[in-house]
């Protein structure tokens, strides 16, 4: 199948951070693919009391199965000021090079921009090159350049996107 066909399967959404069964699925399922992709100390303890903070909004990539969509990707981001905060951003491997990222990222900026924010602030790890590319596709520049910042010998880079 041609990835475009791929592509147009999944859809994305902006989960109510409601305390229900269904939501706390969800949210367990962000936690093992945060787990599997990201360093322990690294992973975001993603609960339904972040989700439920006002400045907090979390983005799924669900693609529809027969009785249960499966989650494919996930973006959270939170609001400071008259900033965002891009914290993670993460494609199930099987669904990766499909344009979920890509969608992901386009939804957080337009997020951004209805909250009226100025710019998009993120760190990222120097050696992650697909999510580098990623973010300067959709238009980051990279400002900042860390070393050690994750930890010693792993890189940060800020990227910012002023809107
Ligand atoms: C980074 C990540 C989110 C990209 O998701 P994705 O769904 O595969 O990305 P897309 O298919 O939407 O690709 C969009 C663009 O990103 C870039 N890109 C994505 N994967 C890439 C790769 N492996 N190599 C080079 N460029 C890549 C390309 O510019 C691509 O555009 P193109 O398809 O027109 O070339 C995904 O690889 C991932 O979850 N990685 C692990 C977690 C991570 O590093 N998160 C970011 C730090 S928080």
């Amino acid at each position: 199948m041609n990835p475009q066909a791929l592509s147009r399967k999944w859809r994305i959404e902006k989960p109510p951070a409601e305390a229900t069964t269904r939501f706390c699925l969800m949210l367990e399922k962000i936690r093992k693919l945060e787990k599997k992709t990201f360093p322990a100390k690294e992973a975001l303890e993603i609960t339904p009391e972040l989700i439920a903070k006002s400045n907090h909004v979390l983005f799924i990539a669900l693609l529809p199965c027969p009785g249960e969509d499966l989650l494919v990707g996930y973006a959270i981001c939170a609001r400071w000021q008259r900033r965002l905060l891009l914290h993670k951003v993460c494609v199930s491997e099987e669904h990766r090079r499909q344009g979920v990222g890509k969608a992901l990222v386009n939804e957080v900026i337009k997020q951004a921009r209805h909250a009226h924010c100025r710019g998009i602030d993120l760190w990222v790890d120097e050696s992650r090159a697909s999510a580098r590319a990623l973010y300067h596709q959709a238009g980051f520049c990279e400002r900042d350049h860390i070393n050690d910042y994750y930890c010693l010998g792993r890189n940060g880079i800020k990227a910012t996107l002023e809107l």
